[in-house]
């Protein structure tokens, strides 16, 4: 690299200047700032609020100028951005080497339209019903297993139930092929560090390497995806009802089938989204129900009531809800400005970064009452205002597996409320980065007793 180059590199790494216009944030280093954005970004979000109030901005290393929001006003203005006024695929560019160029969460404009619609009726929540077989003896079976009376890691454990119920509904994979898929993406998961996130540290020097690593295993996984999908076209549907056979058969409005490379990074994407997502918010729920016997006596009693397998559980989905409203974990919403906006009082230039905190808005004192208590009958019987809840996004990009994640989620959790009371272990646990999301720091530790 050209000295020149070189030093232009190193000031990008110690971030842009602060840029008079945005609003005030801290004046720490860039390095230092973006230190506590990956190792503490709830308590550093926190503390910039304290001082700053719901609108800050941030100068991260390698980053352009960052300005997060957290109030209703100004979700509501962002969510109802135009495709053409910003972009995604850069905002959350990191990602890509784990779900692929091809993946609709780094997808922009007609293309992104184009794509979600593709996408989008294997999880229509009609459909849910057809997934419910599949989702509850995955869980009775993995339940069946779980230890009793002595503490037990639910992120662990969910996420064995997770993947599995993902890889079924959506390749259909039985066998060897769930076993083959399972380890591959496990594999995967498990490179999941600073040294493959950050694009100044990718090396490949082999496998001693984390990228070279990391390389190895996506091309692993590449290869069982690509096999599924070609024995899939050469067999056809055969009455088969999950998400991949749906899928080879979709076409585009101008009639084109999905390409093998898209299939494959649109696959590898649900598996991601879909299983890391929910086993870090069941790995919530669990923590919350074990601070909580109240909340949980309650959620025991309404399931043990319950008539059949699908009947409704109105508390247990208001736990579940009010656990994803204290503990979100989807941290920020991303958009990069490709033209100017204004939001408030602050006009903000093309290419300023966008974040919404999840977090922050969702423990706004201006839409929450007393906001940090867990209090599920928030939910009962009452919907939030739009912007101040927003869990799964919303607008364009609004999460797909929505339906799919809360009604799994309410079929596991009941699953555990009718076998075990859950039993605190120690305090609870602040939110820690675990790949793509926030989850409890030591992964949720409690104790089961079989009722
Ligand atoms: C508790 C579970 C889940 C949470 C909290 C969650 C959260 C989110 C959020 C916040 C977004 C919006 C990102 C943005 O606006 O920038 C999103 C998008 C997305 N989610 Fe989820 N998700 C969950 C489960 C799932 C599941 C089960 C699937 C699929 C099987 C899924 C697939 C996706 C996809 C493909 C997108 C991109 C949508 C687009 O850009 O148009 N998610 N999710």
């Amino acid at each position: 690299m050209a000295p020149l180059d070189r030093i232009a590199r190193s000031v990008r790494l110690f971030g842009p200047p602060r840029d008079p216009r945005l609003p005030p944030g801290p004046s720490l280093p860039s390095v230092a700032q973006g230190a506590m954005f990956v190792l503490q970004i709830v308590p550093f979000f926190e503390r910039c609020r304290a001082r700053w109030g719901s609108t800050f901005s941030l100068r991260l290393p390698a980053h352009p100028p960052i300005v997060v929001f957290s109030d209703e006003t100004a979700i509501r203005e962002i969510l109802a951005w135009r495709p053409e006024d910003f972009d995604v695929g850069t905002a959350y560019a990191w990602m890509e080497p784990f779900v692929g160029r091809g993946s609709l969460l780094l997808m922009d404009g007609e293309r992104h339209g184009r794509e979600r619609r593709l996408l989008m009726p294997p999880f229509h929540h009609a459909r849910m019903q057809a997934y419910g077989g599949a989702i509850r003896d995955i869980t009775r079976r993995a339940m069946e297993g779980w230890r009793i009376d002595r503490p037990i890691e639910i992120e662990h454990a969910a996420r064995i139930i997770t993947l599995d119920i993902i890889l079924e509904t959506v390749f259909g994979a039985s066998g060897t092929d769930l076993e083959e898929l399972r380890r591959a993406v496990l594999d995967l998961l498990s490179d999941f560090s600073v040294f493959n996130i950050i694009e100044a540290l990718r090396i490949d020097l082999g496998p001693l390497t984390p990228w070279g690593r990391f390389l190895a295993h996506r091309t692993a996984l590449g290869r069982v995806v690509y096999r599924l999908i070609r024995e899939r076209r050469t067999a056809g549907r055969r009455d088969r009802d999950d998400v991949l056979a749906m899928l080879v058969e979709a076409r585009y409005e101008d009639d084109t089938p999905m390409a093998d490379e898209a299939l494959r990074d649109e696959l590898i994407t649900l598996v991601g989204a879909g299983h890391e997502t929910s086993t870090s918010a069941l790995a919530w729920v669990f923590q919350c129900l074990a601070h909580h016997p109240d909340a949980q006596q309650r959620a025991h009693e309404e399931v043990a009531r319950a008539k059949d397998a699908d009947a409704e559980l109105p508390w247990v989905d208001a736990v579940i809800k009010e656990t994803m409203r204290r503990h979100p974990v989807f941290p920020l919403l991303g958009r990069m400005l490709k033209r100017p906006q204004t939001i408030g009082d602050w006009h903000l230039p093309t290419g300023t970064l966008v974040y919404v905190s999840l977090d922050l808005t969702h423990r706004n004192p201006a839409h929450w009452d007393d906001p940090d208590r867990f209090d599920p009958e928030r939910f009962l019987d009452a919907r939030p205002r739009p912007f101040t809840y927003i869990p799964f996004g919303g607008g364009t990009r609004r999460c797909i597996g929505m339906s799919y994640a809360l009604y799994e989620m309410r079929l596991i959790v009941a699953e555990a409320l009718r076998r075990f009371r859950i039993e605190r272990v120690g305090p609870a646990e602040p939110a820690m980065s675990r790949g793509f999301t926030l989850a409890p720091s030591r992964g949720a530790r409690v104790r089961l007793v079989r009722r």
